[in-house]
């Protein structure tokens, strides 16, 4: 018994010591009541330089061949700040029309504005587009952060210190139903609280052919549209401008792998 009261003096004592150590160091006390830096504790990656060829990442490295990228990346802050949006949509009508390989080179150019913090998700569902062209595997996939599955957190990918990746390790069938779910909503919350990022780019899938993207452009409070040189119609942009326009703000048009506009970068932007 006696043994007992002299432990619980002994740690009465050192609580009391600590209490006093904090008090005349704030700074101590800030760093044990600050939660952990959730940005550094995600686990961090780089590209082999292979990959960067061959999947046409001409952002990764900044210089020449990033401008287009850098100027879109600061005509999409301009238009943010300007009208309080966060969270960007990149949409195409139809796949193929380079809509992935835009959001990673968009991503490494955010990538260089390193007052920013951007989570870059990619919900295509369908297919894996991001992680593969990233060449990254991954465990788990967005469906099961969206689902509260798992924390994002527990499956994010950093690059450098501001930027963060949500990736999908293989495609899932009832990628409309999780889109447009509630539990997404309160996922994408949560992750905005927890991550607080100042710009979110949402890699989605192709307008047309599902109805995958219609039910999840209420999360979003804006739209790029990303179209395909000599394959989207005219007529497809304007049906896919104006059926975005009902349900958020379009942001804009780019035109990828475009080789009739005078420069060699094979982007070209209007402000939509
Ligand atoms: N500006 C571009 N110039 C040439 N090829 C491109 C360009 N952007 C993308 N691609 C190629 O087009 C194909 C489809 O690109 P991807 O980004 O996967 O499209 P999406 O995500 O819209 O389905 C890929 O082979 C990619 O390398
Ligand atoms: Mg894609």
């Amino acid at each position: 018994m006696e043994k007992l009261q002299v432990a619980i003096e002994k740690a009465r004592a050192q609580r009391e010591e600590a209490r006093q150590n904090v008090a005349q160091n704030p700074a101590e006390e800030q760093l044990i009541e600050t939660p952990g830096d959730v940005w550094a504790e995600l686990p961090s990656f780089d590209l082999k330089p292979r990959v960067v060829r061959k999947n046409l990442l001409v952002s990764y490295n900044a210089g020449e061949d990033a401008g287009p990228f850098d100027m879109l990346r600061t005509r999409i802050i301009q238009h943010a700040t300007k009208n309080s949006w966060r969270r960007v949509a990149l949409v195409s009508p139809q796949k193929g029309s380079g809509k992935s390989t835009t959001t990673a080179n968009l991503a490494f150019s955010f990538g260089r504005q390193r007052d920013k913090k951007t989570l870059v998700l990619d919900l295509d569902l369908r297919r894996c587009g991001l992680s593969r062209i990233l060449g990254q595997k991954c465990k788990h996939n967005m469906a099961t952060v969206l689902q509260r599955e798992i924390e994002f957190s527990e499956h994010g990918l950093r690059f450098g210190d501001n930027v963060a990746f949500g990736l999908n390790n293989g495609p899932i069938g009832n990628s409309s139903e999780i889109l447009q779910s509630n539990r997404a909503r309160e996922s994408l919350d949560e992750i905005d609280n927890c991550f607080n990022p100042d710009i979110v780019l949402f890699d989605l899938p192709p307008l047309l052919g599902a109805d995958d993207t219609f039910g999840f452009l209420k999360n979003v409070d804006c739209a790029l549209l990303i179209a395909e040189a000599d394959k989207t119609t005219i007529a497809q942009i304007d049906v896919a401008e104006r059926q975005l326009a009902e349900l958020t703000n379009v942001m804009g048009v780019v035109l990828n792998k475009s080789r009739y506009l005078g420069n060699d970068d094979g982007y070209e932007y209007s402000n939509g």
